[in-house]
């Protein structure tokens, strides 16, 4: 699985699902309360992961316009009306160019989900600035923050992170990615302008049955780490080998931490 393929967001979205942060969510959900019509906006909408998370909370006459640069996730996420009753439109965007024509219309909510350890700093304040002169309040979901537990311990953990979060940083189509910092990036950055920010954590939690999510999640960062050049591929194929070997016997675990975050835009 690469990238952002379908398979590796099918993968991942139960873990999601169970990491969303429950204060969090319950705020966004206070934030539409008594809505009967909600127009949301999802912004890098995947598949719709957020859709099928957020829908049951939402008033059956909610309508989302999902955005996305990669037509073949965005062709899954127009079969959402089918699947859940909502209303669904999908919009093909490259959101470094054209993030004002996602927002543009009448919009109640944004959201994002596993987006913003993938934008750069100056992108980030301009979604903030987008957002605010809307006075559109904003839910980041699931921002990866450069934390995280694998067990049982291997000697060389912490150099492997270190290279994951390395690699976190490099361009992803938005400049140099913010990666572990985004969360707290983003919680500044809206707070600077004035925004009242709910946040708190969201970590993926992998034990030992969850074998495929664990073997994929490890596999990637071998593969990012070998593509900074900051560990030797021996002791990177040593690292994984064990890993594997942990997964196998149903003996490792494994937390990644991320955040949660919602902006609303403050009395000023
Ligand atoms: C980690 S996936 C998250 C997908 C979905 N939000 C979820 O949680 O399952 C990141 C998403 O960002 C989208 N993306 C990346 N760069 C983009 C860009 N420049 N414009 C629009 N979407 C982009 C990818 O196509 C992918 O769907």
């Amino acid at each position: 699985m690469s990238g952002f393929s379908a398979d590796w967001l099918a993968l991942r979205e139960p873990f999601d699902v169970n990491a969303r942060n429950a204060d969090v969510l319950d705020a966004v959900i206070a934030t539409l309360a008594g809505n009967t019509q909600p127009r949301i906006v999802d912004l890098a909408c995947g598949t719709g992961s957020t859709v099928r998370t957020l829908a049951p909370y939402f008033s059956p006459g909610q309508t989302w316009k999902l955005v996305d640069n990669d037509l073949s996730l965005l062709a899954r996420a127009a079969d959402l009306t089918k699947h859940t009753g909502v209303s669904v439109i999908t919009a093909p965007v490259d959101l470094n160019h054209d993030l004002e024509a996602a927002l543009d219309g009448a919009v109640d909510l944004v959201t994002t989900s596993a987006l913003l350890d993938l934008v750069s700093a100056p992108w980030l304040e301009r979604l903030a600035v987008e957002t605010l002169a809307r006075s559109i309040p904003f839910y980041a979901a699931l921002s990866y923050d450069g934390r995280v537990e694998m067990g049982p311990a291997h000697a060389m953990d912490k150099a492997i992170v270190a290279a994951v979060n390395r690699h976190q940083r490099s361009d992803k189509g938005f400049g140099p990615a913010l990666g572990p910092d985004a969360a707290t990036a983003a919680v500044a950055q809206f707070e600077k302008l004035g925004c009242v920010v709910v946040h708190g954590e969201a970590d993926w939690v992998a034990g030992p049955k969850d074998r495929d999510f664990q073997n994929e999640v490890l596999a990637g960062w071998a593969s990012a780490v070998r593509e900074t050049g900051d560990v030797p591929l021996t002791d990177i194929v040593d690292w994984l080998t064990f890993r594997r070997d942990q997964v196998a016997a149903g003996t490792s675990s494994l937390r990644v931490g991320h955040v949660d975050m919602l902006a609303r835009p403050g009395k000023r």
